[in-house]
């Protein structure tokens, strides 16, 4: 901390690595950038000048031994996130993770372990259970108003279809070797995260997958079914599919393909 407010260093200044910066600087008070960290330098350069964050690193670990550093936000490939939060914790420092948390769940177990050992604080960023939306469904669950008992729910999602993942240089986002996963651990991990803060803890867990054999990415899963039962009993279907249902205030439209 300085001057009342915790330094923040960002590692990855990609997609989501910039809306970090533009987040603590909207929050202002009590949050600073300290440092943004890529090991792309053109890249870093290129960020550094258009966000304004004067010092850089290309390393994570550069980042770590600086002293002004309290909170390390890890905006890097799935792969990284568990080694790069462990060492920030031994370190002392805060980790800010983005979701997906980690690509495996021995991953996430030794993270936890590694923060409660140091006694700092590890926090996953996963923004979808503070939406306006999210708020509104458990409020909806929790007190029967409109509904009733509410006694099971089915979810669609949706996915970018034409390559079940990014172009660019984001496309590691959907392969298994950086990303750890498809459309699955890349968008259909938001959707767990709404239901659990919507309907509790899930117990029980029957999900298939498919690979598609007629797109680009037939590496990494593509579309899921399955149901879900929580620990309260609610039973939830799960869909991710070629399909984006738009709810509108004169109607609805159901949108397949691209
Ligand atoms: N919460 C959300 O809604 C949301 C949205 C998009 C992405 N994300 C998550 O944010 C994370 C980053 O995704 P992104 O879309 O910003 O990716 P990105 O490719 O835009 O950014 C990643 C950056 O990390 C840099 N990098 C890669 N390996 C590095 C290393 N070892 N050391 C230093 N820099 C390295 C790359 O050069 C790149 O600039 C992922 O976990 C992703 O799932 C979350």
């Amino acid at each position: 901390m300085a001057g009342g407010r915790v330094r923040v260093a960002i590692a990855g200044v990609g997609w989501a690595g910039t809306r970090h910066v533009e987040a603590i600087r909207e929050l202002g008070r009590k949050l600073t950038v300290e440092c943004l960290v890529d090991y792309d330098a053109d890249f870093l350069r290129e960020k550094s000048a258009e966000l304004g964050v004067e010092k850089t690193y290309g390393s994570v670990d550069d980042a770590i031994s600086d002293t002004n550093v309290d909170v390390i936000a890890i905006c890097l490939p799935h792969r990284d996130h568990c080694e790069v939060a462990i060492a920030a914790a031994e370190s002392g420092r805060h980790v800010l993770v983005e979701k997906p948390m980690a690509t495996t769940v021995e991953e996430a177990t030794r993270m936890i372990a590694a923060a409660g050992h140091a006694g700092v604080t590890l926090f996953v960023a996963e923004n979808l259970p503070y939406t306006s939306m999210s708020a509104t469904l458990r409020r909806m669950v929790e007190s029967g108003d409109p509904i009733g008992e509410v006694v099971s729910a089915s979810i669609v999602t949706g996915f970018r279809a034409e390559q079940y993942g990014y172009p660019g240089r984001r496309a590691w986002l959907s392969t298994p070797e950086a990303g750890g996963g498809g459309q699955w651990l890349l968008n259909g991990i938001h959707m767990i995260a709404q239901l659990r803060y919507v309907f509790g803890e899930i117990e029980d867990v029957y999900l298939r997958h498919h690979h598609s054999s007629r797109v680009d990415r037939t590496d990494v899963e593509a579309t899921l079914t399955g149901t879900l039962t929580t620990a309260a009993g609610y039973s939830i279907a799960l869909m991710q599919s070629h399909e984006v249902y738009l709810s509108g205030g004169l109607g609805g439209l159901t949108v397949f393909g691209d």
